[in-house]
């Protein structure tokens, strides 16, 4: 199935003035790869507040591409610096940003091996998937919990990986949504080779909804960085995904 069950752990909620110390900590700790949240200044998101819904908060987040014009890249040789220093293992973009054409290339020559756009983001998705390819990168293709499957479908067998999100998009620490699970089910049925990622509250206490319903790539930001022991955390979520994955290859 896919490319085998990994586990990127979200940076989005480490101790963001250790940002190097914390990757290499977090790849120590056995992380299959890193999941780089990417936010232009505009879409800062910060947690709801008491009583209002998640989709009212703004990003608060971490790597930020572009001023506050919007021209200037100033994030960007944080990326490089982060990138140089470790060559392995990938680092997966996570793309919450507008008209996400404009950061391929850039992100490319940061290094970035990944590169995950929103569906909501962008008019031709098609063309951006070539683009994304011909500078060398992995395309992942993402969708809010609000966007259904079937709109991801057309694009599914021409991109390395879908990324179905189970919280709103914005920040650490959320609720999982499992009514997000069929989405994840539906396509690791239609789609039994493609890598299916999900993001938002996956921790130790929702993983085997997950892992039950086929996904194989797992980010987790808080439940990994709030652990005493991210090594048990990762591995923990690692093992839960591989035995339903070999469960469902003995069902088959
Ligand atoms: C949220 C980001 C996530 C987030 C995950 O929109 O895309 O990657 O950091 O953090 P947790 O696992 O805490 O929900
Ligand atoms: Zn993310």
């Amino acid at each position: 199935m896919a490319s085998g069950c990994r586990v990127g752990p979200s940076i989005l909620n480490s101790d963001l003035a250790a940002l190097g110390a914390e990757c290499c900590r977090l790849l120590d700790c056995g992380a299959d790869y890193l999941h780089l949240d990417t936010l232009r200044p505009e879409h800062h998101l910060r947690p709801p507040r008491r009583g209002e819904p998640a989709q009212a908060a703004r990003p608060g987040a971490l790597l930020r591409l572009g001023a506050a014009n919007g021209s200037a890249v100033i994030y960007l040789p944080v990326l490089s610096a982060l990138f140089c220093w470790r060559t392995r293992p990938s680092k997966d973009m996570h793309m919450m940003v507008a008209r996400p054409e404009q950061w391929v290339k850039p992100m490319a020559v940061a290094g970035a091996n990944q590169y995950t756009f929103h569906l909501e983001a962008t008019d031709n998705p098609g063309a951006l998937i070539k683009d994304i390819r011909e500078n060398g990168m992995k395309v992942g293709l993402a969708i809010k919990p609000a966007t259904t499957v079937e709109q991801l479908a057309p694009w599914a067998n021409q991109i390395d990986m879908a990324l179905v999100m189970t919280v709103e998009p914005g920040f650490g620490g959320q609720k999982f949504m499992e009514d997000m699970m069929p989405k994840v089910q539906w396509l690791r049925t239609q789609f039994p080779s493609l890598d299916i990622e999900v993001d938002g509250g996956v921790g130790p206490d929702t993983i085997h909804k997950c892992a039950e319903a086929g996904a194989n790539m797992i980010v987790s930001g808080s439940a990994i960085m709030k652990s005493a022991d991210p090594r048990s955390v990762i591995n923990l979520l690692r093992n839960v995904c591989s035995e339903a994955a070999q469960k469902r290859c003995l069902d088959r």
